[in-house]
């Protein structure tokens, strides 16, 4: 990798389906940084047994996954294209930093909070020590820059405060990242209640686009979508079911939301529900006949899995036994 460039890092959990909301607010925004800035991008598996998982299930999303990250637009031949457990830096990096990780600064996590009431009878270790291995893999790359969602960036303030942190008590080793949030896409709410952010764990089905929907249940769901008082087509905080659909039709059609009010201006909501439909089948469609390719295609993804994997252990490798060393840990002779 060229050492000039400033090095971006992320992942997405290989969890159930990836939403509409994971796609335009993250995943679609990774393609074009790839000239730019040496970047790594991980199927975080590890972090997906945080929660219960059905291990044949888990196994298949992993490698759904990783054909939709190229189906996204990586290209394996420009980033480092891989999966978290192939790189066991990841976890013995956990372990460095959870030693200087404090229970009470996980305890007041909001995501962990979050989780342990919806999961109240699996709140295990893992839970709580979910942002530590996030620090870890971001800190691994040293990395500059993490590309993340809204929902993200408290996970991200611990990875910079354990970096200072260490840094401080031993010397510097580590770089203090950047996050780097993308405007619009970040906030994708959900087809039910606009309150609520799109997320992939919501039991209500047609709250949520998934990236393997297909047509059909991508218009019925925008046509079960919840609507505000009025029948006009505009953008503002008393519409806030119609200022979402708004997003999500000027993301997948590339017209200004000012634009999309001008021409949906009268028509009435349920015209207006099909149209966000169709800008959304445009951009979904393609991708999922080009991840449905790849992934029958197993040579290919083991080829792009094994080169993403050492690439990514090289710069891990050297970090770690940086951090091994620092910390009074006798190194191995072999
Ligand atoms: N916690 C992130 C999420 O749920 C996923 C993640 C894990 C991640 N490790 C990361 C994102 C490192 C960016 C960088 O969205």
């Amino acid at each position: 990798m060229d050492n000039v460039k400033k090095t971006v890092f992320s992942g997405v959990q290989p969890t159930g389906r990836i939403t509409l909301g994971n796609y335009l607010g993250a995943i679609r925004n990774w393609s074009p940084l790839q000239d730019e800035y040496n970047c790594l991008y991980c199927v975080v598996d590890l972090h997906s047994l945080t929660v219960t998982q059905i291990p044949a299930e888990l196994r298949k999303n992993t490698l759904d996954l990783v054909a939709l990250y190229i189906a996204c637009g990586i290209n394996p031949d420009k980033s480092a294209l891989f999966i978290q457990s192939h790189v066991h830096e990841h976890a013995e990096l956990c372990w460095i930093l959870d030693t200087i990780a404090y229970i009470g600064e996980l305890n007041r996590m909001t995501q962990f909070k979050d989780k342990s009431r919806k999961h109240a009878d699996n709140i295990n270790m893992g839970l709580m020590n979910y942002p530590v291995l996030m620090a870890s893999d971001i800190l691994l790359y040293q990395t500059d820059l993490v590309p993340i969602g809204k929902d993200q960036t408290q996970h991200l303030e611990l990875a910079r405060d354990l970096a200072g942190r260490f840094n401080a008590r031993y010397s510097p080793t580590f770089v203090v990242p950047e996050g780097l949030t993308f405007k619009a896409g970040g906030s994708i709410k959900s087809l039910q209640d606009p309150t609520a952010k799109m997320s992939k764990s919501d039991p209500n089905e047609n709250a949520v686009i998934t990236l393997f929907d297909d047509n059909d249940a991508i218009r019925r769901k925008f046509r079960r979508a919840v609507t505000d008082c009025g029948s006009e087509v505009r953008f503002g905080e008393d519409k806030a079911a119609i200022s979402n659909l708004l997003t999500i039709y000027s993301l997948c059609s590339g017209e200004s939301v000012a634009d999309a009010e001008k021409r949906f201006d009268g028509v009435g909501y349920g015209v207006f529900k099909d149209s966000v439909a169709d800008a959304v089948i445009s951009v979904i469609e393609p991708i999922q006949q080009q991840q449905k390719r790849l992934s029958a295609d197993k040579s290919y993804l083991e080829g792009v899995l094994k080169q993403g994997a050492e690439q990514a252990e090289r710069i891990a490798r050297k970090t770690l036994d940086k951090v091994y060393r620092k910390v009074g840990l006798v190194g191995r002779i072999r």
